[in-house]
């Protein structure tokens, strides 16, 4: 694949094409970071989201991984921001407005809404989160949450 496609439609039409090609480029590929690379671009220039990236458990810490976007924070505590609670409940995490989530780490000011998809090794053990800013409120719902989960499930460690 050489082009991204970017369907015209509906959020959901946007998410299945964006699924089809992430599936496309990463599969057969074994490289954990080159995958992280595309897919961060390809969600990225989909949506035109303001910051859209990577970070990968090492220890105790998040660090910075492949991302689309500006300067970002390098590395992030176990349980801290929205990525380190991510990470601690294994679960993903959708914030409305980042100015009411307790601990809220601004790498950037004009972040004002965020998911966080926690990545899972083969022990279903966190091994990174996929965080993505809008620089609008509420810019992620359930469906959003839905579709970058399987985005995010096809990156294997
Ligand atoms: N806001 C995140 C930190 C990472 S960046 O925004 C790129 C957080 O609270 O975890």
């Amino acid at each position: 694949m050489e082009e991204l496609h970017i369907a015209q439609g509906s959020k959901t039409d946007r998410y299945r094409l964006l699924l089809e090609q992430v599936r496309s480029v990463t599969e057969g590929e074994p490289d954990l970071i080159a995958n992280m690379a595309n897919t961060a671009s390809m969600i990225h220039e989909t949506f035109g989201f303001w910051w859209t990236g990577f970070y990968r458990v090492q220890g105790d810490e998040l660090v910075l991984g492949p991302f689309q976007g500006p300067l970002a924070c390098t590395r992030i505590k176990r349980g801290r921001g929205v990525c380190g609670t991510a990470w601690a409940k294994g679960q993903t995490l959708v914030v409305p407005n980042v100015d009411h989530f307790p601990g809220h780490i601004a790498c950037s000011s004009a972040s004002r809404s965020e998911i966080v998809v926690p990545l899972m090794d083969a022990q279903g053990k966190v091994m990174a989160v996929l965080d993505i800013d809008s620089d609008q409120l509420n810019t992620f719902d359930s469906e959003d949450a839905q579709w970058l989960e399987k985005v995010a499930g096809t990156i294997k460690a």
